[in-house]
């Protein structure tokens, strides 16, 4: 038996990155993953863990797109029976200064890693209730609750949010059987890792990931699949007593107190 099996869950932005690792984790924990993303690649990543051996059906959609979202998991809940895990995985950076930094591009954030968290959950939560069973997990990040650098006012304000709708939402649907925790990755190699490369650095990207990693008390950048095993703590019985709170993932990064004095 594994820790999943039979078990409905969504995981949102899973067509690369982080949410494929996590759908392939959960899949592999014996979950029936549900894949939602903007990028047609999301068929592909299915079709990988179905190859895998997992049980995976995509659905290409913007979290942002309300009517989508809520018609798509109204489809997905009439089709499986019930949703018993969320994973709020998308999410978006442009870095920008703050003087120099666009209405749009701040709504850009908002909408996506804020109002898009908002739509899936809304959408997922009255067959969780109805079941008197949930787990919600949501991709917040160290930046902004913990550390920032310059460029990530609208990302920071974005998922330090994450961690206040994480809290309060706990709180308001603990009475039901749900848990909701978020997940606070520091750097982990993925297709955004790579955009924050170009995007500061783009005659060398590269060195901005080796630059990153140096600074990491691991000395790498973490894996997609590391994340996943965390998720899939969260998703499943193993943290019956854990909600409301947040777990940091990030290979130490934000723990040196003296690296910034050269000791
Ligand atoms: N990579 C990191 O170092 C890091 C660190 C901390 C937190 N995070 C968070 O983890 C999550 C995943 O990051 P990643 O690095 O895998 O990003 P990524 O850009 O590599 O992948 C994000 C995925 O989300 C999808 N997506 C974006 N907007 C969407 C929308 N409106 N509707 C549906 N799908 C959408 C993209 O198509 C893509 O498949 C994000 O919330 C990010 O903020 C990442």
């Amino acid at each position: 038996m594994k820790k999943l099996d039979g078990k409905i869950a969504i995981v949102t932005g899973s067509a690369m990155g982080i949410g494929k690792g996590i759908a392939t984790v959960l899949a592999k924990h014996g979950a029936h993953v549900i894949l939602y993303d903007l990028n047609d690649k999301v068929f592909e990543t299915a079709q990988a863990i179905e190859a895998a051996g997992g049980r995976a059906s995509a659905y290409q959609l913007d979290i942002t797109d309300r009517e989508a979202v809520s018609r798509t998991t109204d489809d997905v809940a009439a089709k499986y029976g019930a949703v018993h895990i969320l994973v709020n995985n998308a999410g978006v950076i442009k870095l920008a200064q703050f003087t120099e930094m666009s209405d749009d591009v701040r709504d850009f954030h908002f909408r996506v890693n804020i109002n898009g968290v908002w739509n899936v959950t809304r959408a997922v939560l009255p067959y969780m209730k109805e079941n008197k069973y949930g787990k919600i997990v949501n991709m917040s990040s160290v930046t902004g609750y913990m550390v920032a650098d310059p460029g990530e006012v609208a990302y920071a304000t974005s998922k330090s949010a994450i961690i206040g709708f994480t809290r309060s939402l706990a709180a308001e649907v603990a009475e039901h059987g749900i848990t909701v925790n978020a997940i606070c990755p520091g750097y982990i190699h993925t297709p955004m890792a790579e955009q924050i490369g170009s995007e500061s650095n783009p005659e060398d990207p590269g060195s901005v990931i080796q630059g990153i990693a140096n600074a990491i008390p691991l000395k790498r950048l973490g894996k997609p699949e590391e994340v996943g095993e965390l998720a899939a703590f969260l998703a499943s019985d193993e943290s019956s007593y854990i909600t409301g709170t947040q777990v940091v993932i990030d290979g130490g990064s934000t723990l040196p107190e003296t690296a910034s004095v050269g000791v």
